[in-house]
Order: C-alpha cells, then structure tokens, then sequence
C-alpha cells in the first residue's frame, strides 16, 4: 500500500554510520515534481564533506578494520539482512521513490522488489570470488587473488533512485569495497533512508557514505578526489566525458559508466501479432516516461506494415493513464523536474520544425506538476534532431525501413551502443541482427530486460565497463599476482 506522504526521516548526510549536516551548514530542496511543492531540504555535501567520507570510507578499508576482517560469507550474510530491512520497509521506500521522483508507485514497488534481488545476488557471490593457480615457466609457482579495488565512489543519477543505488552496491560490497554515494540532487531520499538501513543492519561505520549534493559540487569532488580508487558513474554522456577526465587529471582513479542510448527497436514484417509488437514498443519507449538509458528511442517499423503499426502505436499512447503517481491506475506521472519537461518539449518543437508528423500529445498535460504527453511522431528520417538525440521523455520516434541490412545499418548509426531489440518469428533474422548491432543488450521479442544475472552495459559512448552479472564484479576487483620459488 502506498503512502501518500511518507514522513521524511532522514534529511542529513550519511557519513561513517551518522547523519550529519554539511560542514558549511548548506541545504537544498527537494520537489515533489508532481505537485511543485518543496517536499524537505537536504543537507548539501561540498568537497569538505566528501572528504570526510572518504576519509571514513578508507578507514573502514584498513586492513585490520571489522569490515576487512570480516569473514566474506559473513559479509553474504550482512547483505542479506540488508534485504530482509528492504523487504520490510518496501512500501515506506516505494512511496518515497515516488514522491521524490514522480514514478507511479506501482513501478517504484518493482524497483524495489529488483534493487533487493540484485543486492540478493551480490550477497551470494561474497564467498566464491577467488583466484587462480596459473601454470607457469620456471620453477615458479604462481596464485593470483581477486581483491577489491578499495574505496569507490558512485555517482548515480535520478531516474532509478533506489535500483541505481542497488546496481553500485551489490558488487561493491560484495567485492569487500566501500563506498561513498553522491545520489542525484532530485532523488536523494530513498538513498538516505537504505543508508539507515545499513546501518540496523550492522555494517561497520564508513563502509557506506552517502553525500547528497550537487553535481557541480559534491559530484565533482567524488570525480576528482585523490583518495578514491574507482568511480562507477550513471548518467548522461556529457557529464561521464568530465568524470573520465576527472579521474585522469587526479589519480587515474578506474571509471566505469553506464551513459546515454538512442536504442533501435526493429520491427520486421513476420513479427507476428502486430497488437502485441505495438504493445511492445510501447512500453519499450514508454516505461519511465521515457526516462530510461535504454528505452527503445528509435522505433524501426518494416514498410509494409508501417501505416498499420502507426496507427496502433497512437492508439496506445492515447490511452496511456498520466496522472498522480500515487494512484494505482496511473502508467505514467510527471516528469523529474521543470528543466527536463522543457528540454523534452523543446525536443518536441524541434521534431515539428524539421518536418516528421505529430500524431498525438506534443504538449505539457495540464499545468500543475511536470507531466507532458504521452507523443508520437511518424515519418521521421535519420537526420532529424529527435532521431539522433537522446530525449528522456515519453515521446515515440517511429521510422521506416525496407530491408534487415537497412536496417541494421541504420541502427548502427549513431555514437551510441547500449541497447537494442528486433520483433521477428524468424530465429535467424533475429540472430543475424543480433550479432550485427553495435549494442551491449539485444531483446529479441522483449524488451528492457536487466536482470541481476546477465552484464549489462554499454559501447561506444554508451559506456564503459558492465554492471549486473559475474561481469559486474570485475569492475570492482584488482588481480594481484603472487610468483613463488619452489
Ligand atoms: P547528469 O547531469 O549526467 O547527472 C547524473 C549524475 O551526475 C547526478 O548525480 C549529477 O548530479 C551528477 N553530476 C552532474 N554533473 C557532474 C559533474 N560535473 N561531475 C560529477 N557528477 C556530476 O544527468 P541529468 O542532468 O540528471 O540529466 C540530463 C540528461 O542526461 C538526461 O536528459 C538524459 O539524457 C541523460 N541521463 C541519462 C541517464 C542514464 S541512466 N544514462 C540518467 C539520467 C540522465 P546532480 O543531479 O546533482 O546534478
């Protein structure tokens, strides 16, 4: 059950087992984007308050500290209790989620319900991340270990508050890593309160930091830090460009990240149920309202079914429910914030004056709250700005193509590769794509598929390195050889 207004508990930095002001004093406010209302301020971290993290982080990462000491199936077992306060406080965390980001609760309820599998399945990777025995020349003997790559930091953005925190610290603490978390400056409730949690939970003191801010401020302070050995960054591709340079004008600090798409769905003319295809690129695009790295931005319909398709793509989308997030009918809430309602209904503008079709919406949907509507576009060309540029906005992009080598090439064109899927009954065809596209995922008659198991990430500007999987927890390992003489 949803709460409408969840009481805030926690509004201060979360800094070695503490909730703390800044050091300045400094608070920003937090709105709820579907009311405009200021919900609370939050304490504000500066680069004074990210070093105090850090400096908490890298205590608890001595390696006499309890957190370092641990037995790593005992470390398991601390992630799990974790889990179990999430299960418990689940419908206090969704609502939070919702209020603070504008989701609809329904959808916060299933982040949750991910964010505590994944940190499950980190859990149970804590006792078997080993190394190897490597044969070697000479009269060596070599072991390599896996050991964590020390103090992280996590820059994560505000579209999945609670999931994004759950993808960076399931395999860092699995990995034995700690952590200091800048949440985003719209969504840092959720992160606050699961820092409580960790705490209940019994994690040692600075084994996870969390320091609210901006990203101009305590961002660029995790970015540049001397003192922190890896940063794993969400967010838009513009910004990871300055964490990388960052990490190489400090300490050379690793970097991994998860950045922007402009993810092609293509659907062939053998797709089947053309309602159930529909239906698909539907939610592709949709889920979020738009506000997903890998939505299905760029809908790719075969020619001879293309008019057909348009017209049930339309059809969807009228009937999309926007409204109160908090209401269980609702698909789709405001968007985050005022800046991006406007950046999605300039991108809208934009789409008209470069010549493809409105179909429906196009508008902000009424004036309270940052909602817009659920839009279509049809006969839109490659060269067109809301073709090429991510939009992060509940508006369908539906382009032509003739043949699978079209449109696989078309796909391909673009400086992003994070996602993408076909809608196909031919195996074949399905496999020849997949193997053709320059993408980290390939849904093959799904979409949006992330689950804790499989890598997830990105190529070319969509990213580097991978999270979720056994992959994702190499991104916090360092292999440490050891030659002995026998
Ligand atoms: P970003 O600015 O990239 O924000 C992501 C995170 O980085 C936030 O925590 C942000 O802090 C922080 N940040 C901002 N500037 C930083 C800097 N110089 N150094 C270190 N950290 C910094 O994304 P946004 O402004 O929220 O959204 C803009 C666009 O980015 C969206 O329209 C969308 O296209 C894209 N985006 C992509 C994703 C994913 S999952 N790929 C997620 C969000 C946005 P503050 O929030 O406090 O500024």
């Amino acid at each position: 059950m949803a709460i409408r207004n969840p009481e805030i508990k926690y509004n201060q930095l979360f800094i070695n087992n503490e909730f703390v002001d800044a050091v300045d004093g400094k608070t920003f406010p937090v709105i709820n984007p579907a009311t405009e209302e200021v919900i609370c301020h939050v304490a504000q971290a500066e680069s004074a308050d990210v070093d105090l993290a850090v400096k908490a982080a890298r205590a608890a990462f001595s390696s006499d500290s309890p957190w370092r000491t641990m037995n790593a199936s005992d470390r398991g077992a601390l992630m799990h209790k974790l889990c179990d306060l999430l299960e418990r406080d689940t419908n206090y965390l969704a609502s939070l989620d919702t209020l603070d980001n504008g989701k609809p609760f329904t959808e916060s309820l299933g982040d949750m319900e991910y964010s505590i599998k994944t940190i499950r399945y980190y859990a149970g990777w804590c006792d078997k991340i080993h190394g190897d025995t490597v044969p070697c020349d000479g009269p060596y003997m070599c072991l390599t270990r896996r050991e964590p790559v020390g103090v992280v930091g996590q820059v994560i953005p505000w579209n999945y508050p609670a999931m994004m925190l759950a993808w960076k610290w399931g395999p860092a603490l699995a990995t034995g890593c700690t952590v200091v978390l800048k949440p985003a400056e719209l969504t840092p409730l959720s992160a606050l309160y699961i820092a409580a949690l960790a705490k209940e939970a019994g994690f040692p003191p600075g084994v996870v930091n969390v320091v609210p801010g901006l990203g101009l401020g305590a961002g660029q302070a995790v970015s540049h830090h001397p003192d922190i050995d890896k940063v794993a960054f969400t967010g838009s591709t513009a910004v990871g460009r300055k964490v990388m340079e960052a990490a190489s004008t400090s300490n050379l600090k690793r970097v991994t990240m998860e950045l922007g798409g402009k993810s092609p769905v293509v659907v062939c003319e053998d797709c089947g149920d053309l309602n159930s295809a529909a239906e698909l690129c539907h939610a592709a695009m949709f889920n979020n309202h738009g506000q997903n790295c890998c939505a299905g931005s760029r809908t790719f319909v075969h020619e001879s079914i293309y008019d057909e398709f348009v017209k049930k793509a339309v059809q969807l989308a009228q009937k999309r429910p926007v409204g109160d997030p908090f209401d269980e009918a609702t698909l789709q809430g405001p968007q985050v914030s005022q800046l991006q309602m406007e950046r999605i209904l300039g991108y809208i503008i934009k789409g008209k004056e470069e010549g493809a079709t409105l179909m429906c919406g196009g508008s902000r949907h009424g004036n309270k709250g940052y909602y817009v509507q659920p839009t279509v576009f049809s006969n839109v060309t490659d060269n067109m700005t809301i073709a090429m540029e991510e939009i992060f906005g509940p508006v369908q992009i539906i382009l032509k193509f003739k043949t699978l080598d079209e449109a696989i090439k078309r796909s391909n064109e673009t400086h992003y590769g994070l996602a993408s899927g076909i809608v196909t009954s031919d195996i074949n065809k399905a496999l020849m794509y997949a193997q053709a596209v320059r993408a980290g995922s390939v849904w093959i008659n799904c979409y949006d598929l992330c689950l804790p198991q499989t890598p997830f990430g990105g190529y070319k500007q969509s990213g580097h390195g991978r999270e979720l999987g056994e992959e994702g927890l190499d991104e916090y390992l360092e292999t440490k050889t050891i030659l002995i003489k026998v």
